[in-house]
């Protein structure tokens, strides 16, 4: 059967990955976290010192550009996880420091070019479910089906919070909330790239939607995109 790219583009903490991870797996796609990358480089940048609570030196991360390399390698359990320059970073790429800092990275033109190439690379052969920001209108503006997601900011928050909170992370739930309010309002402001609905993207609230409702809905759209090619 041919195979389809799927966009799935939304706000933070929306559960994109979830769902995104569930129809790869389903339909045997590949399955690529936009923003992880952009979590990996924003990694990069703090080790370096290029970014820190005072100082954010977007020309010095520009220059070191051609020397961050990103791949996405399978553990054991057989789950991708992201590798900054050979370095397995799955986990420091996901705390509280990395999530404060990633969007004023995600600003810098000349980061999205590098990693909008790669991710249009990722995705030549189809069969990919890509989540992010800008897959439905820029990464892949022909993807067959686009899904843009939302939720009140409470809930993702909440759900959020909770994750970190599994994992061990000290954070209370007010900080999580102003991160969440605070990627969004850079996310969709600035110049690059900014987050939008595509005009072709459906729109899903899963504020009060189960997790299985949710994946049954957006793995009928995608039999029903793959049936129609
Ligand atoms: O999906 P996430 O929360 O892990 O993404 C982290 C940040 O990366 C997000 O706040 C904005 C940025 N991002 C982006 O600008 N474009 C993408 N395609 C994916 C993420």
């Amino acid at each position: 059967m041919g195979k389809i790219t799927i966009a799935i583009d939304g706000y933070s903490s929306t559960g994109k990955s979830t769902v995104a991870k569930q129809l790869a797996d389903w339909l045997e796609y590949v399955y690529v976290d936009s923003g992880a990358m952009y979590r990996a480089i924003t990694l990069y940048a703090i080790e370096k010192g290029f970014i820190s609570e005072t100082s954010f030196d977007s020309d010095k991360l520009i220059k070191h550009l051609p020397e961050i390399s990103l791949t996405f390698v399978k553990n054991s359990e057989g789950k991708a996880e992201m590798h900054l320059n050979g370095r397995n970073v799955e986990k420091q790429i996901r705390t509280m420091q990395v999530s404060e800092f990633v969007s004023p990275i995600a600003t810098i033109s000349e980061v999205r070019s590098k990693l909008v190439d790669q991710q249009q690379k990722m995705g030549e052969g189809k069969g990919v479910v890509m989540d992010g920001r800008d897959i439905g209108t820029v990464v892949f503006p022909t993807a067959e089906l686009k899904i843009f997601m939302n939720a009140t900011a409470e809930q993702r928050a909440t759900r959020r919070y909770k994750e970190l909170i599994e994992r061990g992370d000290a954070v209370t739930y007010a900080e999580v909330l102003h991160n969440v309010q605070e990627r969004d309002t850079i996310d969709t402001t600035r110049e690059d790239s900014p987050l939008r609905k595509a005009k072709d993207a459906i729109e899903i609230d899963n504020s009060e939607m189960n997790l299985e409702d949710q994946f049954h809905i957006i793995l009928q759209l995608a039999k029903d995109r793959i049936a129609g090619r």
